[in-house]
């Protein structure tokens, strides 16, 4: 189908978090025509609804070299060393210029920035914002700085439908579905000489998740189809508190922070026994993967749908003054923390792989960069340190801005040879989610994951639908949902957040080295 419109840009950037719009802020002045599209508003995203923090080493005393020991250990031997110590070492300053852009994190009386810490830290090194608003707080600075920056265009409700190809192989452009503001209405080609993917995670590939409703793998599945590696994908985070709601709670659901067990509060069962003792020498600041897989197997073993988090001696003015959001989302949900215990359960959290790049955010398609959620540059390996999201996000944007300007190529020619891709039924969704959170949740075994790729090849080939963005989204969760389940099943050994029941154990002699687990599109 002809476009029914055209534009062009020099870069296009997918996505507006933390990851995109620093990506937009570094690049002004080296590249003239910077276009920044995102398929809802600009403050849709993960980003904003980060809670506890951004992690860099900032405090006395810590190093980026302490800051890298806890982001290997936490990946479990998947990550790839280059990328953790580019990231522990580039992160200081990438903070402070985040806080130059104008991002007010909290300081102590003395007038030093607040650190907390969250699992797998041995220090204290994470910064946060109005308690624990912190990814609001960086999204309304960003957000104020890109709309300050006049000459960058920005277009809401432009959903990325597709990459184009050039002839060397390459991207040319992009369909784009807008909603005529900014963008004309309905489908159209933008002609590009880059194009930066920032769009976030996968969260909606589960059913039970703490992502909102616009991290449907986009950025992913496009690069799929476009010819792009992806890596690690079977290296899903589930979040280990996460408010449990009751069974037939669906989609986005309330965080409770990491922060919140690092300032003082612990997991109990059913019995009010203490969860986390003697699996772990942080005990309940364990790394995730190790606090989420204790919780879930005291949920398993005891037949209840949840556990506990008990802080109700952080008491009510210190409830109050630092964690105000989480008090008010569980006061909302009938839940006072001072007094009640916090039903928790594990959720989908945070995809560790995506599309696949190296130090400087190129994929193995010509022009195609991708950094933050969507990008895999090892820097997570099998399981992510607790606030390293944020800041792999600022690292990786400035990394690619600082090489991509001498890049460019010219405006290549797209070519005739578009991919078609099938469009998935608008009611896939929900049968999508549960079959994922079922088969590919937190618990695995290959009969379970082979349900998972064969009920899914079905759904793709049911009947289509017309091409709204809605069936868009339900297209990339399917492709993604095959993806993961397919990487999870060639993965036979249980590692960081890959936990399989029919392969318990880490296997180093097989799946040692980071680039294990390469998915391409003809492979699925
Ligand atoms: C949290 O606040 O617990 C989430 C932090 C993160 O995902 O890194």
């Amino acid at each position: 189908r002809e476009p029914g419109w055209t534009e062009w840009a020099d870069v296009v950037i997918v996505g507006s978090g933390i990851a995109g719009l620093t990506a937009a802020l570094r690049l002004r002045g080296q590249v003239e025509r910077i276009a920044v599209v995102t398929k809802d508003v600009l403050a849709a995203g993960s980003t904003q609804w980060a809670q506890g923090g951004i992690a860099a080493a900032l405090g006395d005393g810590d190093t980026p070299d302490q800051h890298e020991a806890d982001t290997l250990v936490a990946g479990a031997g998947a990550c790839d060393p280059a990328a953790v110590h580019v990231l522990v070492n580039e992160g200081p300053a990438a903070v402070q210029e985040l806080i130059e852009w104008g991002a007010l994190f909290d300081h102590d009386p003395e007038g030093n920035l607040s650190l907390t810490r969250e699992g797998g830290h041995h220090r204290d090194r994470i910064a946060h914002a109005h308690g624990d608003a912190t990814g609001a707080e960086i999204q309304r600075a960003l957000i104020e700085a890109i709309r300050r920056a006049s000459d960058i265009a920005v277009y809401e409700h432009a959903m990325v439908v597709d990459l184009v190809p050039s002839a060397d192989g390459g991207i040319a452009g992009l369909t784009i579905h807008a909603n005529g503001v900014g963008l004309p209405d309905g489908v159209g080609l933008v002609r590009t000489r880059a194009v930066i993917l920032a769009s976030g995670g996968l969260g909606q590939v589960f059913s039970q998740t703490t992502n909102p409703a616009v991290s449907t793998a986009d950025g992913m599945a496009i690069a799929l189809r476009a010819g792009a590696t992806l890596r690690d994908l079977e290296f899903v985070q589930f979040h280990p508190t996460v408010m449990y709601l009751g069974p037939d709670s669906r989609g986005q659901q309330p965080l409770i922070s990491e922060a919140v067990r690092g300032e003082g509060a612990f997991l109990v069962d059913w019995d009010g026994k203490r969860i986390m003792d003697g699996v772990h020498e942080l005990g309940d600041l364990a790394p995730r993967d190790i606090v989420a897989k204790a919780i879930q197997s005291a949920m398993l073993a005891s037949g209840h749908p949840n556990m506990w988090l008990d802080a109700r001696h952080l008491g009510a003015e210190f409830w109050e003054r630092r964690f105000p959001g989480i008090l008010a989302s569980c006061r909302s949900h009938g839940v006072d923390p001072v007094r009640d215990l916090i039903p928790v359960a594990p959720a989908c959290h945070y995809a560790s792989g995506g599309v696949r790049t190296d130090l400087f955010g190129r994929t193995d398609v010509p022009g195609l960069y991708a950094t933050g959620e969507v990008a895999c540059s090892g820097v997570h390996g099998a399981n992510r340190l607790a606030s390293n999201s944020l800041l792999e996000g600022l690292v990786f944007s400035r990394r690619i801005a600082e090489v991509l300007p001498g890049e460019l190529r010219d405006l290549p020619e797209e070519t005739i040879d578009r991919r078609p891709a099938g469009i998935a039924a608008a009611d896939v969704r929900p049968r999508l989610q549960e079959l994922m959170s079922a088969q590919a949740g937190v618990l695995r075994t290959a009969a379970g994951l082979s349900v998972a790729v064969d009920e899914l090849n079905e759904m793709a080939a049911e009947s289509h639908d017309v091409a709204t963005p809605t069936a868009w989204e339900n297209t990339n969760l399917l492709s993604l949902s095959a993806a993961l389940a397919t990487a999870a099943l060639q993965r036979r050994e249980t590692r960081g957040s890959h936990w399989r029941e029919d392969f318990p154990e880490r296997d180093d002699e097989h799946w040692s080295g980071h680039f294990d687990s390469v998915l391409r599109d003809g492979e699925l």
